[in-house]
């Protein structure tokens, strides 16, 4: 709260003052908190786009400069010189681990990958084409009911067993996600292995065959390991404040980040990268180098997924290492394939385009996620998930900062424009 500041709002001709807050990178917020009781306003600011939901203390996204920071360390400097293991504990748990205390999350983390047994036949009540992001939300809630100790939803319970559960969650969710890639395919599901890294562990479960191991080249566990890393936070954006309203009214975290993969899974928030491939194959299906699709989407007849985003105005960051990461690691793969010519295509003509360049419309990281994942075997269906699997630090580091400060329920209100008071009408009478 700034001392010197405030706002003053005028409403019929009262006027009314309120403070300011200011942030630690000196992002200003008026504290309109009163504002109803004190006039019978409420703001209105549809899809939240202007609304301060929370302070947290996670990460900073200045969208105009391309920045993003966890716990104020430059996303740069973590793409360029932490894991992703290690990015999640700073995510979390605040600062970056030293050695030892890095050692022993990790091991946390390794010693809780295995399923319970009675847990396997909950994916038998799925259908095979059941989508994985389906399986992953019910299976992420319904792993809480086997720790009953950690999902109370009584905070003070739920806080002490935090430790556990949250390593325990970023341990299962990969185990579960290769589970649910194993039994859409009919393959018989693999036991994590204890002397494996994270990556390497969940590459083992989703490809190792009975008597032939899957050993990933190096630049694939690399990607891989980016790929999370770059995705483990990302503010408020629509899961994370998912988990927040969640949390809110006192829900453990399983539930919470259950509920997170669900607003996770649409098309405009972590299912992009998924139709970014959908939208590169329908050009390539019909013909297309991308200028047509380029065209349809200035005349508004079609959207190009992967492009534009709701707080980068400029650029994101992530998009630019990935962007990089992504050359890299096609190129050891010595991957050929056609719809990589379509991306770079639609990359090129987009940002050379002034319809894109004056809506400051530039490639985000689902854009090269989308190609990367393919290029290493990951199926499109399971993008999603890998996306869900990265952010599970922030998922749980947001559930926190709520279970620890907060005790308040998210109730945002509204304007209503349905019809005015009018009286039922019997059965009898109705047209
Ligand atoms: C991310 C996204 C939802 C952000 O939306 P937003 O900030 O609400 O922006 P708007 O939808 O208001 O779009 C602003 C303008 O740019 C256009 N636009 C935005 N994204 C576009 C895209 N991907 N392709 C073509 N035009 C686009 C809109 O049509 C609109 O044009 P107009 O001003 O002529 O009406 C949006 O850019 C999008 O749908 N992108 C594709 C999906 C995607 O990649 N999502 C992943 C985000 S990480």
């Amino acid at each position: 709260m700034s001392k010197d500041l405030t706002g003053k709002i005028i409403l019929e001709g009262k006027e009314y003052e309120y403070p300011v807050i200011v942030g630690t990178e000196n992002e200003k917020a008026i504290d309109i908190r009163k504002l109803r009781a004190d006039s019978g306003y409420i703001s209105f600011d549809d899809g939240y786009a202007n609304t301060g939901s929370c302070k947290s203390d996670i990460t900073f996204i200045d969208g105009e400069k391309g920045i993003l920071r966890y716990r104020g360390i430059p996303i740069e400097q973590l793409a360029e010189k932490s894991t992703f293991l290690c990015a999640a504990h700073l995510i979390i748990y605040g600062e970056l681990p030293n050695e030892q205390k890095l050692n022993a999350f990790r091991e946390k983390v390794a010693g809780r990958a295995r399923l319970h047994e009675d847990f396997k036949h909950h994916f038998e009540g799925f259908p095979p084409k059941a989508h994985p992001m389906a399986v992953l939300s019910s299976m992420l809630n319904s792993i809480g009911c086997y720790y009953p100790e950690m999902s109370s939803n009584n905070r003070e319970q739920d806080l002490e067993q935090f430790d556990e559960a949250a390593a325990l969650l970023i341990s299962k969710v990969r185990t579960i996600a290769a589970a649910t890639y194993r039994m859409s395919q009919g393959l018989p599901f693999i036991y994590p292995r204890k002397d494996l890294r994270y990556v390497e562990n969940f590459l083992h479960m989703m490809f190792t065959e009975p008597y032939h191991p899957y050993n990933p080249p190096k630049e694939v566990v690399d990607a891989l390991d980016l790929f999370l890393l770059l995705h483990a936070d990302h503010e408020q954006n629509c899961s994370t404040s998912t988990v927040r309203m969640v949390a809110s009214g006192g829900a453990n975290m399983f539930a919470s980040v259950s509920s997170g993969v669900c607003a996770l899974w649409g098309p405009l928030h972590g299912g992009a990268n998924a139709a970014v491939i959908k939208m590169l194959q329908e050009i390539h299906d019909s013909g297309d180098d991308g200028s047509r699709f380029i065209r349809a989407a200035k005349e508004g007849k079609a959207r190009l997924m992967g492009f534009g985003h709701r707080v980068y105005k400029n650029y994101d960051p992530r998009a630019k290492i990935f962007g990089q990461a992504a050359e890299r690691v096609l190129k050891a793969l010595g991957r050929q394939d056609p719809l990589l010519d379509i991306a770079h295509h639609l990359e090129q003509a987009a940002l050379s385009d002034d319809y894109f360049v004056e809506r400051k419309l530039y490639p985000n990281v689902d854009f090269y996620s989308g190609i990367v994942l393919k290029a290493i075997g990951i199926p499109v269906d399971m993008f999603t998930v890998m996306f869900a699997i990265g952010r599970m630090p922030g998922w749980i580091a947001n559930w926190k900062e709520i279970a620890e400060t907060s005790r308040k329920i998210h109730r945002p209100r509204q304007i209503y424009t349905g019809s005015a008071k009018r009286d039922y009408v019997p059965m009898s009478q109705r047209k």
